[in-house]
């Protein structure tokens, strides 16, 4: 992260959400983590607001139970000591205009009492039902108001929108309110440190940059596995699916990152600009694509290491006939002169055999001559990994000492998680300390938004046209078989390293 500045950091967050999963897991811990790293101003307040009736007190023993279990650094009383004075509770109804008045005055206090300057950060964790009512009750309060030179941002977590008209009405009653450059779309996956290592990866290192091209690759590969179900979000899930809740914003942000030109500067427009185009440029999908080029599934009961889990349809606020998608596996093109010809397969999935996101670029095999008339050879590969493990690994082929002449894949390796280098930052922690900063480069732009629903909803709407034969994998296993036959009938198969 970027050394304190401090300058014009100083603001009330205001977190809509207050008492909700996303803020004890995530924003909490990633607000605690940044007071551990020194990195919060010194004149900061954080106000969750939330629907339950409880006080200051309640609230603060619910943040310190949650960092207890989710941060990533140990507690220490002196840092407890300094987040715990800058949280405050207040409670409010999220269609209940009037109170949105009571919350400025609110503010407007606390901000004098802790010299804030009138900066404000709108948090809105919470359902996408309440977007649009929450952002109403900002702007008719004028709590959506800058002040004088202070800045005043809304950052809005996903999905936004359900499908292309639904983005764009939103996007059309925040701009109603904000200007663009105020609104920060989250996606968390550009906050995870992996994520941000790929354009360093690829524009600092000759030996990539060179081979970064349809010319060298062959494939590339992008999976994000997890081992868990939808748990207790079945209302959400059941609208959503894979599609729109992991392909259409941390697939495709991940790709345009892998994909992209090189930007013309490190600005922020620079870089999403040469996203944007990716994703432009990505092979549209009519049905009979689709046909050969997408599988779906859903997952049936299995085991998760070792231990029985239900089915998706047996799941909490789950239609016993869902024919909703868990998985998806997609093969894409990028129609540019870079990398026309090389494919992109994705592939996302709840309850699958590992929890892993990775990418691996798979580079062309030399001619079949010399060592080639000897032995077969795995090609080289070069895996980034996201997460758990968080590091890259490049397999490359070498002798093999034990024999004469066999030749074995190697991989070279990288890892953040060696002491020397230590705990990496959790997404959000960078996701936040960049609004603060009004860095918006990690948060997805209208238009990025945009090109992806353009891009994902033909993709849904065949899902939607077709009775799937759901469920279709075993809770455990790597999906359904057709995802290996994508890539089989490629005369290719999914590396997991
Ligand atoms: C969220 C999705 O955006 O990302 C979840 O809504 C998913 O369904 C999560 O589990 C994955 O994020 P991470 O950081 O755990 O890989």
């Amino acid at each position: 992260m970027d050394q304190k500045t401090n300058k014009n950091l100083s603001s009330i967050m205001v977190i809509f959400g207050g008492t909700g999963d996303l803020t004890r897991r995530k924003l909490m811990p990633a607000l605690y983590n940044l007071v551990y790293d020194d990195l919060l101003p010194e004149h900061f307040a954080i106000v969750s607001v939330g629907r339950r009736d409880i006080d200051r007190k309640e609230y603060i023993d619910s943040v310190y139970k949650a960092l207890k279990e989710f941060s990533r650094n140990e507690i220490l009383d002196e840092h407890w000591a300094r987040l715990k004075e800058c949280i405050y509770y207040y409670q409010l109804e999220f269609n209940d205009k009037d109170r949105y008045k009571d919350l400025k005055v609110f503010l407007d206090e606390l901000d004098k009492e802790k010299h804030t300057g009138g900066n404000r950060a709108y948090y809105l964790a919470v359902a996408p039902d309440y977007f649009q009512t929450i952002v109403k009750g900002l702007d008719s309060s004028g709590l959506s108001k800058k002040e004088g030179s202070s800045w005043n941002r809304l950052i809005i977590e996903k999905p936004f929108g359900k499908d292309l008209k639904t983005a764009r009405e939103l996007n059309n009653s925040l701009l109603d309110v904000y200007t663009e450059e105020d609104i920060y779309r989250i996606d968390h996956y550009l906050g995870k440190e992996m994520i941000q290592n790929i354009m360093i990866l690829r524009f600092t290192n000759p030996v990539f940059t060179a081979l970064w091209s349809n010319k060298y690759i062959d494939n590339i590969q992008i999976t994000i596995a997890e081992d868990k179900g939808i748990g207790t979000r079945g209302n959400y899930y059941e609208e959503s699916g894979a599609l729109r809740d992991m392909v259409q914003n941390h697939i495709l942000q991940t790709l345009s990152l892998v994909a992209m030109e090189a930007p013309v500067s490190l600005t922020m427009d620079a870089i999403r600009n040469e996203k944007q185009k990716v994703i432009q440029a990505i092979e549209k999908f009519t049905p009979e694509k689709l046909r050969d080029n997408v599988v779906f599934g859903q997952y049936d009961k299995g085991l998760i290491k070792g231990e029985p889990v239900i089915a998706y349809r047996e799941e909490e606020n789950v239609d016993p006939k869902s024919n909703i998608e868990t998985f998806v596996a997609l093969k894409m093109h990028i129609n540019n002169f870079r990398w026309y010809g090389t494919p992109f397969y994705v592939r996302t999935g709840k309850r699958l055999g590992v929890n892993q996101a990775e990418i691996v670029v798979q580079f062309k095999a030399l001619p079949n001559i010399l060592y080639f008339e000897q032995t077969s050879q795995e090609p080289n590969l070069l895996v980034i990994r996201i997460q758990p493990k968080v590091g890259m690994r490049m397999y490359f082929n070498t002798k093999d000492f034990q024999t004469h002449n066999d030749i074995i894949s190697m991989p070279m390796e990288t890892s953040y998680e060696s002491p020397t280098q230590g705990n990496t930052p959790e997404a959000y922690e960078r996701l936040i300390y960049d609004m603060l900063r009004g860095d918006a480069t990690l948060f997805s732009r209208w238009d990025e938004v945009e090109s992806a629903w353009i891009l994902a909803e033909p993709i849904i709407k065949y899902r939607e046209s077709k009775e799937q034969n759901f469920p279709n994998y075993h809770a455990g296993s790597m999906g359904p078989l057709k995802a290996f036959e994508l890539l089989a009938n490629d005369g290719r198969k999914w590396w997991n390293i």
